[in-house]
């Protein structure tokens, strides 16, 4: 079946960089009309750019996925401008880690905020749209810490523990209403976010001596699982967490 996204309207939040670059540089090449929202301008515009320069269509829309108003406005401005929102990709995140009685509740708060609450605020305008124009695709970004976890890292695995929960339980609502949620877990993935711990050498070797394929993904990789659970090749496919790790779930959870 099809992964061609030609004539859809894309959404990308935390489009300028990482994972989320990669998705917007996938989903324009599938013919999507990709919007980058994200709080820094200078990097969004650079995708934005790559995007045109490579014959794509693509925008740019400040904004921060940790506050209401303005993910309200984010989705109405791509209504106004284009009519609808067929796909979106709720990537933004941060990690803050640590021992968990080191922590401040200010780094609490702001793991929280970006990576759980503002993919559910992502989703409640997403989602009112969608069940007005009658179809859409989600997907939004767990992560092996999503299902699995680590030590040092509290707040960041309950946040993507909550994103999988969330992404579970939206599917159920709209399942038989045409909208399909589903959510990507990467496995360590080289980004601006894990640079320099994989760049650590004992950080860097410990990340590896987890992995199967003793090796991190690359971004396209984890964007191109996005655009297939965005096309009509994953038409059935709903509620799911997909883990795109090189194996790494498969060993530690084997009957999840
Ligand atoms: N790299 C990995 O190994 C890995 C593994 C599993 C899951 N993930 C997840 O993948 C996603 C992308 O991470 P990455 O590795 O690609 O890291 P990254 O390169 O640091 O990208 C993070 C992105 O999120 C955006 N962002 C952060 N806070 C935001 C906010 N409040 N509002 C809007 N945008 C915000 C950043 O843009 P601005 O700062 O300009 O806003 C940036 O575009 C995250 O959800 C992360 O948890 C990553």
């Amino acid at each position: 079946m099809e992964t061609s996204l030609a004539g859809k309207i894309a959404l990308v939040t935390g489009g300028n960089s990482g994972i989320g670059r990669a998705a917007a540089l996938a989903l324009a090449e599938h013919g999507a009309t990709v919007i980058v929202a994200a709080r820094r301008q200078n990097e969004s515009e650079a995708v934005v750019e790559q995007i045109r320069t490579a014959g794509g269509q693509a925008e740019f829309v400040q904004n921060d996925v940790a506050q209401a108003r303005q993910v309200e406005d984010l989705v109405e401005g791509i209504v106004e401008r284009h009519g609808r929102l067929d796909c979106a990709f709720n990537n933004a995140g941060t990690f803050k880690g640590g021992p968990v009685h080191e922590m401040s509740e200010e780094d609490w708060d702001e793991v929280c905020n970006i990576n759980l609450k503002g993919v559910w605020l992502c989703m409640k305008y997403q989602v009112a749209q969608m069940l007005r124009q009658g179809d859409g695709v989600i997907v939004n970004n767990s992560s092996i810490y999503g299902i699995s976890a680590d030590a040092n890292a509290s707040a960041y695995c309950a946040s993507k523990h909550g994103v999988s929960g969330l992404t579970r339980s939206v599917a159920l609502e709209v399942a038989d209403k045409n909208i399909r949620v589903n959510a990507v877990c990467p496995g360590f993935t080289r980004t601006p976010m894990t640079a320099a711990a994989l760049d650590d050498e004992v950080d860097g070797a410990r990340i590896i001596g987890l992995s199967p394929m003793k090796r991190v993904g690359q971004p396209a990789e984890i964007a191109a699982a996005v655009v297939w659970m965005c096309s009509d090749a994953a038409s059935f496919v709903t509620g799911q967490t997909l883990s795109v790790d090189g194996g790494v779930i498969a060993g530690l959870t084997p009957n999840h």
